[in-house]
């Protein structure tokens, strides 16, 4: 081997013995290597070496790539051990430690809301029904018993979809009951069902989102009366509400897919706000003993079956249960918000908290 290439190489040997960790042995495979690398010169040099000499410099140069690559590889092998004893000896796992917190998420209190009212009428026997946010108009207006020019539709600022056709055109669902419906072409009596999710209504400020949440009941069998319906309720609202003997009041009212039709409020205190004392009264959800002409909608025999179904507001009794003042920041995806008024994903949703009291 020439003079030139023995101190190239004796170079590099003493640059990789000098790189004690994998960066600076990579700079050394590149100055060595590399595109601009000192072998690379040489090796692209060979062309301007006289004719004569052409073939032994090739050779030479050859052999010593090879050497200089086995080399290199080596040290990799070497720091790549002696970084991994070093790990071994310096890093223990102490499984007698405390999981460190870490940041796990949080469950949106829309959807804690949904899982409460799952498990307490979960445990009333109802199942969950479901059904498309863009729905019919019949679906969720005429067999509801709400008629074409009825008031009870402009009551509910409808978002309407394009239409086909001359049928009447699609709507975003203005309320969960057409989930009713569907529920009872679908099976036959006796039903337990809720429905739980998206409603829409054209309608914005801090107590109205134009998309919102509603959960609904359905129960159907031969006997049931206004007792049942009031029973159900009031256990429900004691249960979630967490208070014992949270007053309940029932206010006949009006709907049109029941009759008769009656208002639930709860007793609170308007001033401070706090459930469950203060003689004043909060209206909470509607509710009512299914209209025959709905049963006779769905083909079911109104003189053979009857029951009692309900409606209300996620987002509300979410808000008046951790006292939140504003509908709007639910939807806003704020995470600030969100870690104020979320909850530990881990923590279970009880079923009977603070029935007694
Ligand atoms: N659908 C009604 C609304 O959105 C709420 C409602 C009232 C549902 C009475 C019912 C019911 O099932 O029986 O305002």
């Amino acid at each position: 081997m020439t003079d030139d290439l023995s101190q190239l190489r004796a170079e590099i040997e003493a640059a990789l013995a000098t790189a004690t960790d994998l960066r600076a042995w990579d700079a050394v495979r590149v100055a060595t290597l590399g595109r601009n690398g000192s072998l690379t010169a040489l090796l692209r040099d060979l062309g301007k070496a006289p004719p004569d000499q052409r073939r032994e410099r090739g050779a030479a140069l050859n052999q010593l790539k090879e050497a200089l690559t086995a080399l290199i590889e080596a040290r990799r092998v070497e720091l790549q051990n002696a970084e991994l004893d070093a790990r071994l000896a310096t890093e223990r796992l102490d499984p007698t430690l405390p999981p460190r917190p870490r940041d796990t998420g949080l469950i949106h209190p829309i959807s804690r809301t949904m899982e409460e009212i799952a498990a307490i009428f979960g445990a009333m026997g109802c199942a969950i029904a479901e059904g498309p946010d863009v729905e019919s108009d019949w679906m969720n207006f005429s067999a509801l018993n709400i008629p074409a020019h009825h008031p009870a539709r402009a009551d509910q600022d409808t978002f309407y979809l394009p239409g086909r056709g001359n049928k009447p055109p699609p709507v975003l669902r203005t309320q969960t009951s057409p989930v009713q419906i569907r529920t009872m072409l679908a099976q036959s009596p006796p039903i337990r069902v809720i429905v739980i999710g998206r409603t829409y209504r054209a309608d914005h400020d801090a107590t109205h989102s134009p998309m919102f949440h509603q959960c609904e009941g359905l129960i159907l069998d031969r006997d049931l009366t206004l007792g049942h319906l009031k029973g159900a309720l009031i256990d429900f609202l004691r249960t979630f509400f967490d208070i014992g003997d949270l007053p309940v009041r029932f206010r006949s009212s009006y709907f049109p897919f029941t009759e008769p039709s009656m208002e639930v409020d709860i007793g609170w205190n308007r001033r401070t706000g706090e459930l469950g004392r203060g003689g004043d009264w909060l209206e909470i959800l509607g509710s009512g003993m299914v209209h025959p002409r709905v049963l006779a909608n769905c083909g079911i025999d109104p003189r053979e079956w009857q029951g009692f179904a309900w409606g209300m507001g996620v987002e509300r009794i979410a808000m008046l249960k951790h006292g939140i003042p504003d509908l709007r920041p639910f939807f806003e995806s704020d995470l600030r918000w969100l870690r104020h008024y979320g909850f530990n994903p881990l923590a279970p949703t009880m079923l009977h908290e603070g029935v007694e009291r």
